[in-house]
């Protein structure tokens, strides 16, 4: 059985095949402003990585802020959240995940499951940059530091400068403010990294944060963002292979139960 999970998120789309429930073929891109031609342009590339055509793939669902574009519903044979699909790909790699975080570009979401992966809760925040990975790429390029430097520096310090304000433009300045007051740069990195951690557990209050604690998205690809929410949340934090398709791989697993009789 061959199935495709698209994901077409705010910053980047993803495609991902399965073959027998075997990831098979997966490709990225960024969105853009044209998500529905970036979605079949990166699914035309994950076919060509899994030695696939279009005609082979039996079910393709897709999933992120892009799913509902007229062009994509036309690729697609159904819709579901980022939350089911994001779910459904944490309990592949890590089924005892009960709390799974997703850092995404601009959005950020807790969400809560049971023994079988299902969703029991969650609750998100997409309303601005705050505790996304963007808030991350402002703040470092406020202090003039290309992404992977800054969170080098974040990994380098041995303690946290506070940043008490959780706007990113507001962050940004306080990062500068303290730079110009001598307080040392991996600090300041550290600080904002823990920042976002802070964020989000005043998000998961009312949830309840219980272990397994899962990672996907982008940032979780994150070492520095890793450690800060391990630091603040006080438990360990699980990264599955490739974080930033868990969103396609759990629309192409979604897309196989469809198929199940
Ligand atoms: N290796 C990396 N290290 C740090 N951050 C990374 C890395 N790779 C990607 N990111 C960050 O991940 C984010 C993009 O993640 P992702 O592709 O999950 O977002 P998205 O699904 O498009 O967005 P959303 O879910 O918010 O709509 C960007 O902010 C980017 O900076
Ligand atoms: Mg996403």
């Amino acid at each position: 059985m061959i199935t495709a999970g698209l994901d077409i998120g705010s910053r980047t789309t993803k495609a991902l095949i399965l073959r027998d429930s075997q990831i098979v073929g997966m490709a990225l891109a960024k969105t853009g402003w044209l998500p529905s031609a970036m979605a079949r342009e990166t699914l035309a590339d994950a076919l060509m990585t899994a030695n696939l055509d279009r005609v082979q793939v039996q079910r393709i669902v897709a999933t992120g802020y892009g799913r509902i574009h007229s062009a994509v519903t036309e690729i697609a044979d159904e819709q579901f959240t980022e939350i089911a699909c994001h779910a459904r790909g944490i309990a592949f790699h890590l089924p005892g995940v009960r709390t799974l975080i997703d850092i995404g570009g601009q959005d950020s979401k807790v969400i809560r499951l049971d023994e079988g992966g299902l969703v029991l809760d969650f609750a998100m925040n997409d309303r601005c940059a705050a505790g996304t990975g963007k808030f991350l790429e402002m703040t470092a390029q406020g202090l003039d530091l290309p992404l992977d430097m800054f969170i080098e520096q974040a990994l380098t310090a041995k303690s946290a400068a506070r940043i008490s304000s959780m706007c990113t433009v507001f962050a940004e300045s306080e990062a500068i403010s303290l730079l110009a007051e001598g307080r040392e740069m991996n600090e300041i990195a550290r600080g904002l990294h823990n920042a976002i951690a802070a964020r989000v557990v005043r998000m998961a209050e009312g949830l309840g944060v219980e272990a397994d604690l899962g990672f996907s998205g982008g940032v979780g690809q994150n070492a520095a963002m890793v450690r800060s929410l391990e630091e603040v949340l006080g438990v360990k934090v699980l990264v599955p292979p490739q974080p930033q398709f868990v969103g396609a791989l759990g629309a192409a697993l979604l897309a196989v139960r469809r198929l199940q009789p």
